[in-house]
């Protein structure tokens, strides 16, 4: 007679040696692509994901992991708009600052922004309410001024009008 099944007893599943078990997430991506050094943007992906933002400790576990220079890591990290390299508010507002949106007004855009919420591109209020950022074209020309406001792309905006978005959301009324 044939045993069907033997019971074996499961391995214990083992802490990340960090001690941060976000970083099991990270090395399942790096095992999915087998530590190629072409996944670093998946890799940065999950890494974001994880953590919200992409911290100097992250940049260098990544970089460590796929044998690449930390200065190519950082580079790529921030050379994409959707990479974060601090902690985000609650409401993250992105700006285009690509050509066809920088003759639109997007740059007085930014300035409506600075001026209402006190802060510069790539700051978050103290409050951490709201994040804003900057960007090269985020490929929408069609629809320049382009933002994208808590991951919504809004366009044709004016300084004033995109104000208005902002705090509605921000402050969970209009204005
Ligand atoms: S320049 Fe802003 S979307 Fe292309």
């Amino acid at each position: 007679m044939v045993e069907t099944s033997v019971t074996r007893p499961r391995p214990p599943v083992k802490d990340h040696p960090s001690g941060d078990n976000r970083f099991k997430l990270i090395d399942r991506t790096l095992k999915r692509f087998q530590h190629q050094q072409d996944a670093l943007i998946e890799v940065l992906h999950t890494a974001q994901e994880a953590f919200g933002f992409l911290s100097d400790d992250l940049l260098i576990y990544v970089a460590h992991n796929l044998k690449l220079p930390l200065s190519w890591v950082y580079g790529v990290a921030t050379f994409y708009h959707f990479f974060s390299l601090k902690p985000q508010g609650e409401h993250s507002c992105t700006v285009c600052m690509g050509t066809a949106c920088y003759v639109k007004q997007a740059a007085e855009i930014v300035s409506a922004l600075q001026n209402a919420y006190g802060i510069e591109a790539g700051q978050t209020t103290p409050d951490q309410k709201l994040s804003l950022n900057t960007a090269r074209c985020l490929g929408s020309c069609g629809l320049a001024p382009v933002l994208v406001v808590d991951g919504e792309v809004l366009g044709r905006e004016t300084p004033d009008s995109a104000l208005a978005r902002i705090r509605a959301i921000v402050e969970g009324a209009g204005t």
